[in-house]
């Protein structure tokens, strides 16, 4: 059933969360630890906790820091907590944002205006590895900031000779990850530090996916190397909660190492007509819920349920990993330190297996230059999902290696359709590849939009993918 308009006498409770339950059939079986990324799952207890602690502030807003009191002394507490795990001393400071995009956005937009004030840049350029998370160009392109992105080298790694080379007078920021993306490596955060220090330029560290957990393995005894504020050179550095953190979406901590850098996110407009208006980050309204339900995660779960979580995680992502190296078909990209894992097939299309793992049910991301699958592990696979994934993968690589010829052919059927839709040029491709996007077979028909991709021009394919997104909604 879908509804189109308002219903003109409300609905029953139980009709409305029968259609839910329904409609949840279609979702991807995530409980049972298929989703390898997106979702971050404590586990049944502590979510009850976390959502209860999100029910008893859903209508309080956590915009003016007068309004609730209660909100601000969570705030206040939990941004202290997480900064306690990247520095020894008090002072850092930071807020409580939606998510690691907004958190890279106003480290961007205080870096500009402290550059401007500071320096008096007024054509600012920041400098990123191309394994920066894509945040960092969105952010950019809104705040008109150049962006000077350092091709990774060939063993996946930044390029420090690059990044220092590339510095100018505009230089505003260095950005590093700790760890980043796609091959879910530590960037050399000490080194890029010493070149910050050097240039007197500010630091970035986007630890939005891992600092969290980076630091319970360090607690674990793990050898990790300094990537926070002990390290002088860094001015800056995100962590997202709602990762390995686990609480609700919609939460992640920006901190600073001091307040002059914080207060140029801030925007104050004292003469509006509406009153003197001020608000610490992106959003105007924001959430009561997810301050308490974050505060909740942290103190609920607290360092002994993170160690055991952190060990969870650890577990699965060894089962995978030992998997990958030992398996004759597949290699490890680049040299993880923790769980995201990168991999690809000596002999077969990686996205067919992509394919042929989404058939079953695994969402599992797609990584590009070198093509490969990338995974998130987290403690939710530690419970067989691990087991089950390496049991599907080793059918998938045996059926591929076992039907060589069916295979080739395969290959062949799809260099044609690809050859075939190129052929048509771009205004057929794209509507080619809209009719597959919106079809039922979509699932199977992601390698054709990764194959079809490399031949189109950086407009086109911004176009292409406008146009799918647009398609969703
Ligand atoms: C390294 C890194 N930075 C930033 C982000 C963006 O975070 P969000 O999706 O919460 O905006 C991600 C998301 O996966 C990430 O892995």
């Amino acid at each position: 059933m879908s509804i189109h308009k308002i219903p003109d006498k409300g609905l029953k409770e139980e009709d409305l969360f029968q259609i839910m339950d329904e409609s949840i059939k279609s979702d991807i079986d995530w409980k049972s630890g298929k989703a390898f990324g997106a979702v971050y799952y404590p586990g049944e207890n502590y979510s009850k906790v976390i959502s209860k602690a999100f029910n008893r502030f859903v209508h309080e807003n956590a915009f003016d820091p007068k309004l609730f009191n209660s909100i601000l002394s969570m705030e206040n507490e939990l941004v202290g907590q997480t900064a306690s795990l990247f520095s020894k001393n008090d002072n850092l400071i930071g807020n409580l944002t939606s998510g690691g995009t907004e958190s890279i956005f106003l480290s961007i937009l205080s870096a500009r205006n402290w550059s401007k004030k500071n320096k008096g840049i007024i054509n600012p350029e920041v400098i990123l590895s191309s394994s920066a998370h894509p945040a960092f160009l969105k952010a950019t392109q809104f705040l008109n900031v150049k962006p000077i992105v350092i091709p990774t080298k060939k063993n996946y790694k930044l390029d420090l000779e690059l990044f220092n080379n590339s510095i100018n007078a505009n230089t505003i920021l260095l950005v590093g990850s700790a760890p980043n993306y796609p091959y879910g490596m530590i960037d050399p955060i000490n080194e890029l530090s010493k070149i910050a220090i050097n240039h007197k330029i500010l630091l970035h560290v986007d630890a939005c996916i891992g600092g969290f957990l980076l630091s319970y393995l360090k607690k674990m005894g793990y050898d990790i190397p300094l990537f926070d504020f002990e390290l002088e050179g860094v001015s800056s550095l995100s962590v997202d909660l709602h990762k390995y953190a686990y609480s609700p979406k919609g939460s992640s901590v920006l901190l600073y190492r001091n307040e002059e850098l914080r207060k140029e996110q801030f925007s104050v407009y004292p003469n509006w007509e509406g009153g003197i208006y001020g608000s610490t980050t992106f959003l105007g309204t924001k959430p009561g819920g997810i301050v308490a339900s974050t505060w909740m995660a942290l103190n609920h779960i607290g360092d002994d349920g993170y160690l055991e979580l952190t060990k969870k995680t650890m577990n699965a992502t060894k089962t995978i990993r030992n998997f990958i190296e030992e398996n004759e078909d597949l290699y490890l990209i680049g040299d993880p330190i923790m769980s995201l894992l990168a991999f690809k097939s000596k002999t077969n299309n990686i996205y067919l297996i992509a394919d042929l793992l989404n058939d079953l049910g695994w969402y599992i991301g797609r990584l590009q230059n070198p093509n490969g699958i990338h995974l998130v592990v987290s403690q939710i696979h530690d419970d067989g999902a691990a087991e089950r994934f390496i049991k599907d993968l080793q059918m998938i690589i045996s059926k591929l290696n076992n039907s060589i010829i069916k295979n080739k052919l395969l290959k062949l059927g799809d260099k044609i359709a690809t050859n075939a839709v190129k052929s048509l040029g771009y205004k057929s491709l794209k509507k080619a590849i809209l009719g597959k996007v919106n079809s039922s077979s979509k699932k199977s028909k992601n390698r054709l939009i990764y194959d079809l991709k490399s031949d189109l021009n950086l407009e086109q394919s911004n176009d292409l993918f406008k146009s799918i997104l647009n398609n969703f909604y």
